[in-house]
């Protein structure tokens, strides 16, 4: 991994949000470095606890070192945020007081080149969180039917050039290095705006790597169903994508019907099961976060409160 430690985003907001008391039991379905969590242990001392989750070998590693200081307070586990009810039982919590999902990716695995994350730096293409299953970006550019690639850089990249994208890379595989395909991107679509034409690609791949917005969406209820009466769910993301899953959620959830618009009588049956927090526009990192921490630039928070 890089040398730069990861900084927690939205730390302090995090913290009032979830309210920490000492006895809470909380989630940190994302732990990498450890840095919310470490904030969550502190904030409910003596007796609060957290049960850390990330699918990075390399982060649990890192999160159980820095919060080894709260003893038997602090539960790191590799693992997927999506198993967060099994490990929850797994100590024996039925329900808990909060929980937090800080999505995407860590300072450590976008700055480390051997995770293949970034083409600022040489390394394989990797890209894939869970460093021991699963296809890496690799395989999904060398072994993807073209349409298949301008599909998934299109949708996860928002990148409207995917097709032209998609058949350089076709007609210039194989590639085992981020340089070799960043460089092939820029060759075939020129510099079109101020960030890199790659960028929006390396997105997209990462995305479909870790099936991201799957994770996301089917986290959502999940987190909800372990939260007790009163309990709150925060959600930070970093790209309208992840948002668009989250915001649509909290908003379906708010409701009592959600009927078709022009229907005269209500047959749903639905009913609100949760209260967004900071209403329905995201939370931001102020000015003097953003400019000290690059990655809070782009991070949107939304917390809701389980109704009952
Ligand atoms: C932005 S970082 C979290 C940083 C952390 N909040 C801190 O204070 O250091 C996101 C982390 O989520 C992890 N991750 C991504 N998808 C995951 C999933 N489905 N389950 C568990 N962890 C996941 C990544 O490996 C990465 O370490």
């Amino acid at each position: 991994m890089g040398a730069e430690p990861h900084l927690p985003v939205l730390l302090k907001t995090i913290i009032t949000a979830l309210q920490p008391i000492s006895g809470g039991r909380y989630i940190d379905g994302t732990v990498g470095a450890g840095g919310h969590a470490a904030g969550l242990l502190e904030a409910s001392g003596p007796d609060g606890e957290v049960l850390g989750l990330d699918l990075d070998g390399e982060a649990v590693g890192l999160a159980s070192a820095r919060l080894a200081r709260f003893g038997a307070r602090a539960h790191v586990v590799e693992g997927s945020y999506t198993g967060m009810r099994a490990e929850a039982g797994r100590l024996g919590w039925d329900v808990v007081d909060g929980i937090l999902l800080d999505l995407g990716v860590s300072s450590m695995q976008l700055d480390g080149a051997g995770r293949g994350f970034s083409f600022l730096q040489d390394g394989p293409l990797d890209m894939r969180f869970a460093t021991r299953t699963g296809r890496t970006a690799a395989d999904v550019v060398n072994f993807s039917d073209e349409s298949e690639l301008a599909e998934i850089i299109f949708r996860y990249g928002e990148d409207r050039l995917g097709r032209r994208i998609a058949r350089a890379i076709v007609n210039n595989r194989p590639f085992e290095s981020t340089r070799g395909l960043a460089d092939v991107i820029l060759r075939a679509v020129g510099r079109r705006e101020r960030i890199h034409p790659a960028t929006r690609t390396f997105q997209a791949l990462r995305i479909a790597v870790n099936g991201e917005l799957e994770s996301v969406e089917a986290v959502l209820p999940v987190a909800m169903g372990l939260l007790k009466a009163g309990g709150r769910l925060a959600v930070i993301s970093f790209h309208s994508l992840e948002d668009r899953l989250v915001k649509e959620y909290f908003r379906r959830e708010s409701v009592d019907c959600i009927c078709p618009g022009r229907q005269p009588v209500c047959t749903c049956s639905h009913r609100a099961s949760l209260l967004e927090v900071y209403g329905h526009k995201p939370v931001e990192a102020d000015e003097a976060e953003k400019e000290l921490n690059s990655r809070s630039r782009s991070a949107k928070l939304r917390v809701a409160e389980k109704l009952v």
